[in-house]
Order: structure tokens, then C-alpha cells, then sequence
């Protein structure tokens, strides 16, 4: 297959990446800075402005799939979350629907069009929360920052559907992996036996093992049932707190000093929202099309990960 992949040179997208290569598809990746993006052999790297179709959209004519995953980081660049200032609250938004329009607009130009889209998202979809709801992908959207992008940005590529392209949503959890996201600054005060539940710690942490995340949108390109959107979350969330004890158990650290919520709160602002409040997401539409997690308990994510 020939599969186009925005935001490639991410944490997702590498992933991903390390999955579809070895089964031989040509892959093709949208980067701003083609020059840099250091993508395995193999991988062909296109550079694009993330705002228009211009320069690229020959690369689409044709291709099986688009993921499109591009987009301004939430939580910040370093490897501590930052604030959301004014002006990146409109980065994020902004890159998110520019990225997305410009890909609708290459699908729109393609005489023959892909099979598929794998549209970008993300549970904070149905906003941060603090009850015990389950959320499946019938549930409500939220209100609050994250909520309303994801919104737009789901809504930024259903023109596909009117030319017949199939569009998969990954509303993606919080998902785990050793070499970027936000695991290792969640480690960082275990680290420093200063370890414990974030606020009270009864908010939901809906978290994927980032090979799960990848073999999800795998089978989103894939299988021919799926359409409109997919939680991309293990089976099993757990509350903040948990998470800390077992994130402890396997560091063999402490995991019983709390940040009240006001000390998150001074810190982050309103970005504080994204530790303390969360979603209890779980994968109703995956499993119901038989896709098979191979870390659906967080104790056995966290070993492979971390061990
Ligand atoms: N990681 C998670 O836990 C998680 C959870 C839910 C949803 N998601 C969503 O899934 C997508 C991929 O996540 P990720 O963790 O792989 O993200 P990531 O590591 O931050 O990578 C996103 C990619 O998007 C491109 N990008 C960054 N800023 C941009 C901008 N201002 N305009 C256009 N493109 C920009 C970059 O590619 P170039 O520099 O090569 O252009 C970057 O490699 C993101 O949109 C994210 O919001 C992630």
C-alpha cells in the first residue's frame, strides 16, 4: 500500500512507521522540515507548508491511505509541560484545522482518491472530567479548550465522505511510550521518590501502550467496517491514582506523596486541567470490529515499557 502520513516524524507517527515498514509499504511522510525529519531508510519524506496543497498533493493521486496526525504540541516542546499562552492555545488549534484543510483539499484534487482516511483526534474530545462516566464514542463532545479542537478538527475532514472516501476518527488516549510523550515527565518525581496521585487522583487516565496505538490505526486502514471514530484507548483506564501505584510498583518507588491540585494549577494554568481532569474512555467501537489489544492492563504496559 502506499500510505501518506502527516505529522510522521512524531512519537505517533514513528510508531507507526516501525510497524507498517517491515510489511513493505511505500510510505511517504508530510514533514515542515523535510531536511531534518531523520525518518528510518526506506521512508519518503515530502516537505509541505501544512497549510495549503500546493507542492505535494501528486502524492496523494492514488495512495491507499492518509493519516493525518499533524499538529502543534499540547503539552509544550521541553520535557516539562508549559503553559498555554494565548498565542499557543491558537497554534494548536490553528496547525490542527490548517493541516487538516490542506489535506481535504489534496484528497479533493486526486482523480483517484485514497481508500482511506485516518483522521487525528483525541479523547480530551469529550472534555476533561472529574465523574466516573464511561465514555464510549456515542458519548457527548465537551466544552472546554481541548474539546472544541477536537471538534473542529474532527468536522475540518468530513468533505471526504461526499467524494467516498472512508474516514476513520482515532480519538487517542494518553499514550504511553519510554521515548517522548507524557510518560517520562509523569516518571520524573518517582524518580526522586516524590511520586504520588496528581490533585485527589480520582480522575480517569484513559492511556494506550504506543504499540497498540500504532497496530490501532493499523487496523483502521485496514478493515473495511471502520468508519467515523474509534476511542484509541486501552480496555482498561484507570484512575490517576492507580496509575501512580503501579507506575511506583514497577519503578520500585514511592507512590504516596500527592501534588495538590492548587500547586498544579499555580505552575500550568488552565494546562493543569489536562493532569487533573480526564476521561474514562474505553474502545467500544475497536473491540466491537475484533481488534485485539496486546496491553490491555496498564501493570504489563508499563513493564514492556520500562523494564
Ligand atoms: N501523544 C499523545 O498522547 C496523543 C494523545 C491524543 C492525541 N494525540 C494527537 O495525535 C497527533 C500525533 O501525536 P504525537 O504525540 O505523535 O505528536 P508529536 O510528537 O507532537 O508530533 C506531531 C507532528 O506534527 C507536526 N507539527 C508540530 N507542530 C506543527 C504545526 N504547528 N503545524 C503543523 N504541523 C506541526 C510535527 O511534524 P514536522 O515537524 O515534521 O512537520 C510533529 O512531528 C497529535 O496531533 C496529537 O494531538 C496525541
Amino acid at each position: 500500500m502506499r500510505i501518506l502520513i502527516t505529522g510522521g516524524t512524531g512519537l505517533i507517527g514513528r510508531a507507526l512507521i516501525d510497524r507498517l515498514l517491515p510489511e513493505g509499504h511505500e510510505i511517504i511522510v508530510l514533514s515542515r522540515h523535510p531536511h531534518r525529519a531523520s525518518l528510518p531508510a526506506g521512508v519518503q519524506v515530502v516537505g509541505w507548508d501544512a497549510r495549503s496543497a500546493q507542492g505535494w498533493a501528486q502524492w496523494v493521486e492514488g495512495a491507499n491511505a492518509v493519516v493525518n496526525l499533524a499538529g502543534e504540541s499540547i503539552a509544550g516542546k521541553g520535557p516539562i509541560p508549559s503553559r498555554w499562552t494565548a498565542d499557543r492555545k491558537r497554534r494548536i488549534r490553528e496547525s490542527r484545522l490548517n493541516a487538516t484543510r490542506a489535506v481535504v483539499e489534496a484528497i479533493g484534487m486526486a482523480g483517484e482518491k485514497p481508500k482511506v482516511l485516518v483522521q487525528g483526534s483525541a479523547v480530551g474530545f469529550y472534555g476533561g472530567r472529574t465523574d466516573d462516566v464511561v465514555l464510549d464514542e456515542d458519548a457527548p463532545p465537551g466544552d472546554d479548550f481541548l474539546a472544541e479542537v477536537a471538534v473542529q478538527w474532527e468536522a475540518a475532514s468530513e468533505p471526504v465522505k461526499a467524494w467516498g472516501v472512508r474516514r476513520a476518527i482515532a480519538r487517542t488516549g494518553l499514550v504511553l511510550s519510554a521515548s517522548g510523550g507524557s510518560l517520562p515527565p509523569t516518571m520524573l518525581p518517582f524518580r526522586f521518590f516524590l511520586g504520588g496521585p496528581l490533585g485527589n487522583g480520582l480522575q480517569w487516565w484513559p492511556w494506550i501502550h504506543i504499540r497498540d496505538e500504532a497496530r490501532a490505526i493499523r487496523f483502521l486502514i485496514e478493515e473495511p467496517r471502520a468508519s467515523g471514530p474509534f476511542n484509541l484507548v486501552a480496555p482498561n483506564p484507570v484512575t490517576n491514582r492507580e496509575f501512580a501505584l503501579i507506575l511506583g510498583k514497577v519503578m520500585g518507588r514511592p507512590a504516596f506523596i500527592p501534588t495538590p491540585a492548587f500547586v498544579l494549577r499555580l505552575a500550568l494554568g488552565e494546562m493543569a486541567d489536562l493532569l487533573l481532569k480526564g476521561q474514562r474512555a474505553v474502545p467500544k467501537r475497536l473491540l466491537a470490529l475484533g481488534f485485539e489489544f496486546e496491553f490491555p492492563e496498564l501493570e504489563a504496559a508499563l513493564r514492556d515499557l520500562l523494564l
